[in-house]
């Protein structure tokens, strides 16, 4: 199905020179998203088409799935600039066709100035504007880092990969509607936390088919096309982001950013219903609070309750409930907070945490607290890759909000994340996605904040399965949990695991979040039990891979957004 989104006019300059290039042959003047994709030679599923593209042409010119999602990943730092990303973080996940399960860690640090307080006036009471916009709420950005730790499991040089996204920038690309209608909302803050002019303000409104170039983002993606790391984190690049801290009131440094590196962690790995399932452990608190759901579910004859039905919801939300009471207490950097994952994780731990169930009557944060463990001895986005050869990549990236802390860096092009409001700013105050915390996520030097992404792959004898993730801060965790119940227990294909209603539950505040087209019936009868239902727009962007036994992969993208499923 093509649903056209765009029109553009095609420009024959550009095209001429991607008919020459070894790697491009986007037009990136012409394009549609295409929601879903069946085929054999593998498939790219992200939040823009010309980035799903962009990886094909990679997987096309002999690729492996690792090498389409870093081709991907850097498109998308180009053409969706709302999460997509170079001066971000997230998490990837990949099942390689030799049996290995890897995950790399690429999440932003509190830089080295950077302390527990830093966020709160002198009265005490936190400052949410600083840790949410402009320079002081960026990170340390860990998204190129991440990209080299994965190359030496892609068979092609980092040049190839990186051409589609330089070729992007440089020669410019249509934008969507929903991408201009975006860029004109955020239009003020642009202003506001920039100290330079940039690419994403200009006099005239956006309208979706305008063109837009970014000459300074193609220096850089050449800058670490020709240099590698150091092209990011050295010389020029690193550079112009300590003076861009310097004009805006920043704190992130030049030894910040040449000691920053991506780190390989071992897997969350664990079982569920006779399928392996391998998430992103710590700093992702989906690689704790996945287990959990899913080990609590594993407990119930869900299938038999049916999708949607009043049983199967209420039970599903008091089990958001329970784990993400636990993570409010517990979970934070493992490198500076030690966290009972094994405690938590346990099946004795998740009998206690079960026995606070009640089916057939809204439980109470205020009375569900988190458990006792013994001591232990709007942006973000997913994409989902996997090829011919049993390789298998999932990749959540953010900027945090929507254009992260909507600074550029000046000369650079590249925007800044406002991740450190994912840190506990101050004990009890919800961030921006209503997320609590305390001791275990607060701000040290070097340390990362807790993160909801939670990119997973789904292993079936060994092979993979399914291959998802979401944006959407804590409802990111719920989603990916649904999404899998859906396809395992609900025997839903990937059509709907991906567009039908979700809902959220995460504690605090104490009420289930629905889309808007959740069935009506079901609410009723959660409002009976006493439940607070608040409806939302939309929950999360699912992008899914699903490989069937006899090789057939099926992608599809989400209708919430200009996603595009890809392959060939
Ligand atoms: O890491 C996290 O949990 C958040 N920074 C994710 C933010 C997000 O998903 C926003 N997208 N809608």
């Amino acid at each position: 199905m093509k649903s056209s989104l765009l029109l553009g006019v095609a420009l024959w300059a550009f095209v001429a020179a991607a008919a020459q290039s070894p790697v491009v042959k986007l037009d990136p003047y012409n394009y549609a998203s295409q929601k879903s994709f069946t085929g054999r030679n593998g498939a790219v599923v992200s939040a823009h088409p010309l980035a799903s593209q962009a990886g094909v042409s990679v997987l096309k010119k002999g690729g492996n799935a690792i090498d389409a999602a870093i081709a991907t990943q850097l498109a998308l730092a180009v053409v969706y600039p709302a999460a997509g990303n170079i001066g971000g973080g997230g998490f990837f996940v990949a099942h390689l066709s030799t049996g290995e399960n890897i995950t790399i860690d690429f999440r932003e640090k509190a830089p080295q100035k950077g302390h527990r307080d830093m966020y709160l006036d002198p009265a005490g009471n936190a400052v949410l504007d600083k840790s949410q916009n402009g320079h002081l709420a960026a990170g340390v950005p860990g998204a190129v880092a991440g990209i080299f730790k994965a190359l030496k499991y892609a068979k092609l040089p980092l040049s190839q990969l990186i051409a589609p996204a330089i070729e992007l920038a440089e020669k410019g690309f249509v934008i969507t509607p929903s991408e201009a209608e975006s860029l004109n909302d955020d239009r003020p803050n642009f202003i506001k936390y920039n100290t330079r002019p940039v690419a994403f303000v200009r006099d005239r409104p956006w309208r979706g088919g305008d063109t837009l170039f970014q000459p300074e983002l193609a220096q850089t993606l050449k800058r670490i096309s020709e240099k590698g790391q150091a092209g990011f984190y050295k010389g020029k690049t690193a550079k112009l982001l300590v003076k861009e801290m310097k004009r805006g009131g920043g704190i992130i440094s030049r030894k910040d950013l040449s000691q920053y590196d991506a780190k390989e962690r071992t897997p969350s790995e664990f079982t569920y219903k006779g399928h392996q399932i391998i998430t992103m452990p710590l700093p992702s608190s989906g690689g704790v609070l996945l287990p959990m759901m899913l080990k609590m579910t594993e407990r119930f004859p869900i299938a038999e309750y049916g999708f949607h039905s009043l049983k199967a919801v209420q039970l599903m939300t008091e089990i958001e409930r329970l784990a993400y009471a636990d993570r409010a207490k517990y979970l934070g950097d493992p490198d500076f907070y030690k966290v009972p994952v094994k405690e938590l994780t346990s099946e004795a731990y998740i009998s206690s945490r079960l026995r606070l169930y009640r089916p057939d009557m809204a439980g109470n944060s205020q009375e569900i607290q988190s458990g006792i463990v013994a001591k232990e001895s709007e942006e973000t986005t997913h994409l989902s890759v996997a090829d011919g050869q049993g390789n298998a990549v999932s990749i959540t990236t953010t900027l945090n909000g929507g254009y992260g802390c909507y600074t550029v860096v000046g000369g650079a092009g590249f925007l800044l994340n406002n991740e450190m409001d994912d840190f506990s700013v101050k004990p009890g105050v919800p961030n921006m996605y209503g997320a609590v915390g305390g001791e275990a996520n607060a701000i040290v030097p070097g340390k990362r904040m807790l993160s909801s992404m939670t990119p997973t792959i789904v292993l079936r004898n060994g092979k993979p399965y399914i291959v998802a993730g979401t944006p959407g801060g804590t409802t990111i965790t719920t989603s990916v949990y649904q999404t899998i119940v859906n396809m395992l227990d609900f025997n839903m294909g990937p059509d709907d695991a991906v567009n039908k209603p979700k809902f959220h539950m995460q504690w605090l505040p104490d009420l289930i979040s629905v889309e808007n087209d959740f069935p009506e019936e079901t609410l009723e009868g959660l409002r009976k039990m006493g439940y607070t239902i608040k409806k939302r727009g939309q929950i999360g962007r699912t992008e899914v891979i699903r490989i069937l036994a006899d090789g057939t992969i099926e992608a599809v993208g989400d209708k919430r957004g200009d996603d595009a499923a890809e392959g060939y």
